[in-house]
């Protein structure tokens, strides 16, 4: 499969991994509104080749990154000089379309933060599945520094990541985490010492995933997102619907017959 140029990013697909990099590297890729356009465009591209149900699974796992020395710095702080506040409710709501496109992609993504992931850049890492980082990477939500407030998701999701407490001194003081800092506190699966590391690292557990039922993966994704902040009852419910539907899949049957024929599962993907 192939992508069209963006402006803004370049797109590479390798065994099945999809790289996607934020590539404006002057501005420390930071989020302008020609970004965010380029990125819901290639986020629709990938989610147009995975809904389909002949079983192809073209993309298997996708990893975002930037290039340069930053992840992404953030929201582009010229272009929100000239926003009413009205046009920054709508920048804000756009923003968080996007998050809920990566969380919505039946695969798994890995941010592969390289360098800076500020603002907008760490609640871009936030929307992916897991955090991988190399050793110059550094994490911070700074928008009291500037008036502002996070407006892709940083109130919701660094909570989840690293609990209510560090979250709360985080965005109160806008101090940044360095990548070890990041990895003790739970934003940060996996530390590299080096980006070409990093970049192996995420193929090499994106690998591993593509050994997997994609039909299962997927689930697996969705069920996790939908459960998230739930009550456990409610929570345990959605996860009893999803075991249903891994149960009417050809993928369990495939896994199942394949165990006990002591083989390697061929699977289906639906
Ligand atoms: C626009 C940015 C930018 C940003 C960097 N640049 N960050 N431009 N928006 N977020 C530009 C600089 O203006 C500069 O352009 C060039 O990139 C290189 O940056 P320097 O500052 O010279 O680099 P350095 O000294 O290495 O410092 C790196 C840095 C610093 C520490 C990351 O750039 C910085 O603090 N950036 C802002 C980080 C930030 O506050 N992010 C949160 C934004 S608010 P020129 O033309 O001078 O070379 C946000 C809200 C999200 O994200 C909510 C959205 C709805």
């Amino acid at each position: 499969m192939q992508f069209p140029a963006y402006a803004t990013l370049l797109t590479d697909i390798r065994d099945t991994v999809l790289t996607i990099t934020v590539n404006r590297p002057d501005a420390l890729n930071a989020l302008s509104s020609r970004v965010i356009e380029d990125l819901e465009h290639c986020l629709d591209a990938v989610s147009d080749v995975l809904t389909n149900d002949d079983g192809a699974w073209p993309v298997r796992g996708v990893i975002i990154t930037g290039a340069g020395k930053a992840f992404v710095a953030g929201a582009d702080i010229r272009e929100m000089t000239a926003m009413s506040p009205d046009d920054a409710h709508a920048y804000s709501s756009r923003m968080h379309q996007v998050t809920l496109a990566i969380e919505q992609l039946p695969v798994p993504v890995i941010a592969a933060v390289n360098g800076f992931a500020l603002g907008g850049g760490c609640e871009l890492a936030m929307a992916c599945d897991v955090i991988y980082a190399a050793s110059t990477a550094s994490f911070g939500q700074p928008e009291v520094s500037l008036g502002l407030v996070p407006g892709f998701g940083g109130s919701v999701r660094l909570p989840q990541y690293v609990g209510p407490g560090l979250a709360r001194e985080l965005l109160f003081t806008g101090r940044r985490l360095d990548a070890g800092e990041a990895q003790r506190a739970g934003l940060v699966t996996a530390l590299f010492d080096t980006v070409d590391d990093l970049l192996d690292g995420a193929h090499s557990t994106l690998a591993l995933v593509a050994r997997q039922s994609p039909a299962a993966v997927a689930l697996v994704k969705r069920t996790l997102i939908a459960t998230l902040g739930l009550p456990t009852d409610e929570g345990l419910a959605i996860e009893a619907e999803s075991f249903r539907t891994a149960f009417a899949t050809e993928d369990k049957a495939e896994g199942t017959r394949a165990f006990l024929a002591k083989e390697h599962p061929s699977f289906p993907g639906r």
